[in-house]
């Protein structure tokens, strides 16, 4: 009863009757003045508000990325043509490692039983959020994290296979022989190096920085990887699609003894 006179209450001059708290409420009720809600930032924006936090701090970029929140390449999920690749047992078995493996995701959908898959990033956000992402997974034990830097990383054993998603569009470009080199010196001699070359436009600046193929091959075929398969990834997701090839990469055995 006591609600139902208020509306009739606000429009006669007996308003002023209201005590203070009930005056406020009908204006704002009555105001045309509302902010206009924000339109959703756009993903061309994302990147742009990432790049600007990376590049305002040379030593912790990707951490602080991290810390914001600031990471637009992140799926959210794990990368559907490495999920494919693994279902269909087209993937090496024994040790596979993702470099720059943010939050985990690919990691965790490729390790089983006969494969263990190991994580490492720069980031200790990122690693940490992949720790707590993995510990809900029942490949749990069949992972493990790392945070350190890949460029200087020596594990004492190879590995069977290496994913590389975002990793190599990541680096500076000046960088990239030095990517090709430690791929090299992580793999065994007849393990596999799998590439999402992405991506492939004609942006200026980064990260991420633009590729093509020319750009993974000038920097692998000195260390001997010559690809056994480039092809259009067709389960790219739909803003990356016709921008993302699939490269899968090993060497040759007689140039690798040499
Ligand atoms: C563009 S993100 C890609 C993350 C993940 N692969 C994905 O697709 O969601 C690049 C990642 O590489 C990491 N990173 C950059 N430089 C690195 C380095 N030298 N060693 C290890 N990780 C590095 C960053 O912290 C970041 O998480």
């Amino acid at each position: 009863m006591r609600f139902s006179l208020l509306p009739k209450l606000y429009n006669s001059p007996a308003r002023r009757l209201l005590p203070p708290f009930h005056r406020r409420i009908r204006f704002n009720y009555m105001s045309t003045d509302l902010p206009e809600p924000k339109p959703p930032i756009t993903a061309a924006e994302k990147v742009q508000k990432f790049q600007q936090v990376f590049h305002s701090s040379p030593t912790d970029s990707w951490d602080k990325c991290w810390d914001q929140g600031l990471t637009p390449w992140d799926l959210g999920n794990p990368t559907p043509v490495l999920v494919h690749l693994h279902n269909t047992g087209s993937l090496p078995k024994g040790r596979a490692l993702v470099p720059g493996c943010g939050s985990g995701y690919d990691v965790v959908a490729m390790a089983c039983a006969e494969r263990h898959v190991v994580g490492l990033d720069v980031s200790d956000i990122a690693i940490k959020k992949a720790i707590e992402l993995s510990s809900g997974s029942p490949n749990a034990e069949h992972c493990t994290f790392l945070k350190t830097d890949f460029f200087t990383w020596c594990p004492d054993q190879l590995f069977d296979l290496i994913f590389d998603y975002t990793f190599f569009c990541a680096i500076e470009p000046e960088l990239r022989s030095l990517w090709a080199k430690k791929m090299s010196n992580l793999l065994k001699p007849d393990g596999e190096l799998i590439t999402l070359i992405y991506p492939i436009d004609d942006h200026e600046g980064g990260p991420p920085f633009k590729v093509s193929v020319a750009d993974y091959e000038e920097a692998l075929h000195p260390v001997g990887f010559e690809a056994t398969q480039i092809s259009e990834n067709e389960l790219a997701i739909a803003p990356r699609k016709g921008r993302e090839k699939l490269g899968r990469w090993k060497r040759s055995l007689h140039r690798a003894s040499l």
